[in-house]
């Protein structure tokens, strides 16, 4: 593709993207983000979304679902709620998916948060719970996190058709979806329907670990729920997460667990705001 066609941003386009806190600040200006995630079989999902969710730059992190006993105990500062997303607080950008499952629960869940009138990220399970009509009736925007082999499901395709035109896969997905598409892999990109894709220059092959996705998500959400705008949430998300995984596994390279990729967020943050 032509060079006017990719775009990479550097340390400096992300820290003007970044949410800083002023005299005026509260929790709530800040911005509320709700995450969706984990199941009796994947509760880890969930407190690794929040833990992304928790350096994101948002003023609070609400989370619904099964989860809430794992999330409290390693997080006691999330807000917590039981039911179903439409009876839960104000939110300004929901995340929905990791460790989600398929069941009517989680089938409801989609539901409510895609007839939201916020900012909703779609990753993971709630891919596959994704209805096309739907999402395109959306007039609020719509973020996808797929990885190669969710993007392929979604666009009908095999894994390969989309490893083998990455750019062109994320744009497709980005049209067909009315969305604003984060294409994960060794190679990240962010497309819309249309202009130039972000390249993320960031990360490392460490971050091929599982969970890292869940991290990714939850950061992300935040980000949209602080006021930024999908494409530039799903940019400073994947170079944060990059920068975090390098940070976490050392110049020397070693392996590492999500968890401590959500940890180093802060020291990354702290990076390219400096
Ligand atoms: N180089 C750099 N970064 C990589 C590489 C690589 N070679 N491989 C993966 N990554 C990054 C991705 O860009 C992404 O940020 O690691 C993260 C992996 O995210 P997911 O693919 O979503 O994996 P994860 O969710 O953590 O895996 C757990 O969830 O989505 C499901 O099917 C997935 O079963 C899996 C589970
Ligand atoms: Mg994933």
């Amino acid at each position: 593709p032509a060079t006017a066609e990719l775009e990479a941003p550097q340390h400096a386009d992300v820290a003007a993207l970044l949410p800083t806190p002023g005299a005026e600040s509260d929790k709530y200006r800040r911005g509320v983000v709700g995450v969706v995630a984990g199941s009796a079989r994947y509760p880890g999902a969930a407190v690794l979304a929040v833990a992304g969710a928790l350096r994101g730059g948002s003023g609070a992190v609400r989370y619904v679902g099964p989860a809430g006993d794992a999330v409290i105990a390693r997080f006691p500062e999330t807000l917590v709620s039981a039911g179903p997303p439409a009876k839960a607080g104000r939110v300004q950008a929901w995340v929905i998916g990791p460790g989600l499952g398929e069941g009517p629960d989680a089938r409801r869940a989609m539901k409510d948060v895609l007839a939201s009138e916020v900012p909703v990220l779609v990753d993971a399970d709630g891919l596959r719970l994704l209805d096309r009509k739907q999402a395109r009736r959306r007039r609020a925007p719509l973020l996808l996190t797929p990885h190669a082999g969710e993007a392929a499901a979604l666009l009908s395709v095999a894994r390969e058709e989309v490893e083998g035109a990455r750019l062109a896969s994320a744009r497709r997905l980005a049209a067909e979806f009315g969305a604003t598409v984060l294409l994960k892999g060794s190679t990240t990109l962010v497309a819309d329907a249309e202009g130039p894709v972000r390249v993320n220059p960031t990360g490392t092959g460490w971050l091929a670990t599982a969970g890292t996705g869940d991290v990714l998500s939850g950061l992300t959400g935040s980000l949209l729920a602080a006021g930024l705008a999908p494409r530039e949430a799903a940019s400073a998300g994947a170079y944060l997460h990059g920068l975090a995984g390098r940070r976490a596994a050392g110049r020397t390279g070693a392996p590492i667990g999500a968890s401590e990729v959500a940890a180093a967020l802060a020291g990354a943050w702290a990076d390219v705001a400096s």
